[in-house]
C-alpha cells in the first residue's frame, strides 16, 4: 500500500523550516552572545528575550518566562499555581495535550461549549450562576486546536466581564494568531483585560520551528518568578541557545517574513482540505477555518469517528478522534490538520477518507 498520510498532527510542513535561516541566526547568536548562550541560565530564560517580549506585550522582563516549548509553561503553572481539585474552565473540545495534563493534575475540570465563534460565554455564565465559577479559563481564542474557530469580538469582552464579576484568571494560549488567511486581526484578551486578569503563552512552534522549542508565558511578577524557581529545581535553565536564536531571528527583523511564508503555505493546505470535503457522507458538517492549522468534522448521526480510526488507517490515512479533545463523548468529531503534509497530500488523504466515511454512512442507513 502506499505511505500513510497523516492528518493528525498539529506540526508545520517541511517547507516551512527554514533551516539555513536558522543556521545563520543561531552562528550569529554565538558569534554575538556564545558563552553565556553556552552556559547555564536562568530558569527565567534568555534575558535579551525575555526584554524583547516584555517590551512587546508592554510588562516588566520579570513577568516574562521562556520555555522549552509552551506545553511546558502550561505543566508547569498547574504544578505551581493550582491545587488537585481547583476547577478550570476548558472549551470543550480543546488540546487534547492541555486536557490530559488537566486530568493528570487532578483539577476539577468544567467544559464549555464551542461553537463557530469560540467558547459560548452563556454557558460559563450559568455555571458560575451555579456557584461553579472556575479558578482559571484556559482558552485558546484564535484559530483554535481543535475546532479551528475564532472568539468573536463580542464575546471577548463577555469572557473578560465574567472573569471581573467572579474573580479567576485567564490563560491566554495564542500559538496560531498571527497565521491569519482572511478578515481582521482581533485584540487579544490580554490586550483587552491587561495583566492582572490575564496571562498570555505563546510559542514559536508554529511560525518558525517546533524543534526549536521556545514558548513563553507572561504573567504578573509572583506567578512568573514561582515558575522560574520551579524551572530551575526540575531543568536549570531551558536551552539558551534556541531561545539565542530565535533573539537573532526576531531583532534582525525576520519574523514577519517567516508569519508571511507560513501563512502562504497554510492557506495552500487549508484550500486543498475544504476542496476535500466534498468527499465527506452527505451531512456532515465543516466551519473553514480562517487560520491556524485546523478543520473540525462532525459526522452525520449514527457514525463514529471513534469507530472509523482504524478503517481509515487502514486505508492509509490517520486523523485526530475529537473524544481525545473532550472530557466525556465527541465521537462523531475528528480533527485533520492539514498543516503538516503537501496540499496533494492533503486532497489524497481527503479522498481516501471520504471513502471509508462514504461506505460507513451508506453502512449505517442500511
Ligand atoms: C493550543 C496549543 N498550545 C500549545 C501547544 C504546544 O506548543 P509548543 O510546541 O510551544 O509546546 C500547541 C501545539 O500543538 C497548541 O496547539
Amino acid at each position: 500500500m502506499s505511505t500513510t498520510i497523516s492528518l493528525a498532527r498539529g506540526a508545520p510542513c517541511p517547507e516551512a523550516l527554514d533551516a539555513h535561516l536558522i543556521a545563520r541566526c543561531t552562528a550569529a547568536a554565538l558569534e554575538a552572545d556564545g558563552v553565556r548562550l553556552l552556559s547555564y541560565g536562568t530558569g527565567q530564560g534568555y534575558a535579551p528575550l525575555r526584554e524583547r517580549l516584555a517590551a512587546q506585550h508592554g510588562v516588566e522582563p520579570g513577568q516574562v518566562f521562556i520555555t522549552n516549548g509552551s506545553l511546558q509553561a502550561f505543566v508547569l503553572l498547574l504544578s505551581t499555581h493550582l491545587s488537585p481539585g481547583d476547577r478550570v474552565a476548558v472549551e470543550e473540545p480543546t488540546y487534547d495535550r492541555a486536557l490530559l495534563q488537566l486530568v493528570r493534575h487532578r483539577m476539577d475540570v468544567l467544559p464549555v461549549p464551542v461553537d463557530e465563534d469560540g467558547l459560548d460565554p452563556g454557558a460559563l455564565a450559568e455555571a458560575c450562576a451555579d456557584g461553579r465559577a472556575p479558578r482559571l479559563l484556559y482558552t485558546i481564542p484564535n484559530f483554535q486546536n481543535p475546532s479551528g474557530a475564532t472568539l468573536s469580538e463580542e464575546r471577548r469582552h463577555a469572557v473578560l466581564e465574567l472573569a471581573e464579576r467572579h474573580g479567576f484568571l485567564i490563560l491566554e494560549d495564542d500559538p496560531y494568531g498571527r497565521l491569519r488567511f482572511s478578515g481582521a486581526h482581533l485584540p487579544g484578551l490580554f490586550e483587552l483585560g491587561g495583566p492582572q486578569r490575564v496571562m498570555f503563552t505563546s510559542s514559536f512552534s508554529k511560525t518558525v520551528a517546533p524543534g526549536l522549542r521556545v514558548g513563553y508565558v507572561v504573567a504578573p511578577p509572583e506567578i512568573s518568578a514561582s515558575l522560574a524557581a520551579a524551572a530551575n529545581r526540575t531543568y536549570i535553565s531551558p536551552s539558551l541557545l534556541a531561545q539565542g536564536a530565535i533573539e537573532q531571528l526576531v531583532g534582525d527583523g525576520h519574523l514577519d517574513a517567516c508569519v508571511r511564508r507560513v501563512t502562504r503555505l497554510m492557506r495552500e493546505r487549508r484550500d486543498a482540505m475544504v476542496d476535500g470535503l466534498d468527499q465527506m457522507p452527505e451531512g456532515t458538517r465543516c466551519v473553514p477555518p480562517s487560520g491556524g492549522f485546523f478543520c473540525w468534522l462532525t459526522l452525520p448521526e449514527g457514525m463514529s469517528a471513534d469507530a472509523l480510526h482504524g478503517p481509515a488507517r487502514e486505508a492509509g490515512v490517520v486523523y485526530v478522534k475529537g473524544s481525545d479533545c473532550f472530557l466525556s463523548g465527541g465521537e462523531r468529531t475528528l480533527r485533520l490538520a492539514y498543516s503538516g503534509v503537501g496540499p496533494d497530500d492533503v486532497t489524497e488523504g481527503m479522498r481516501r477518507l471520504g471513502s471509508v466515511f462514504r461506505a460507513a454512512a451508506v453502512a449505517a442507513t442500511a
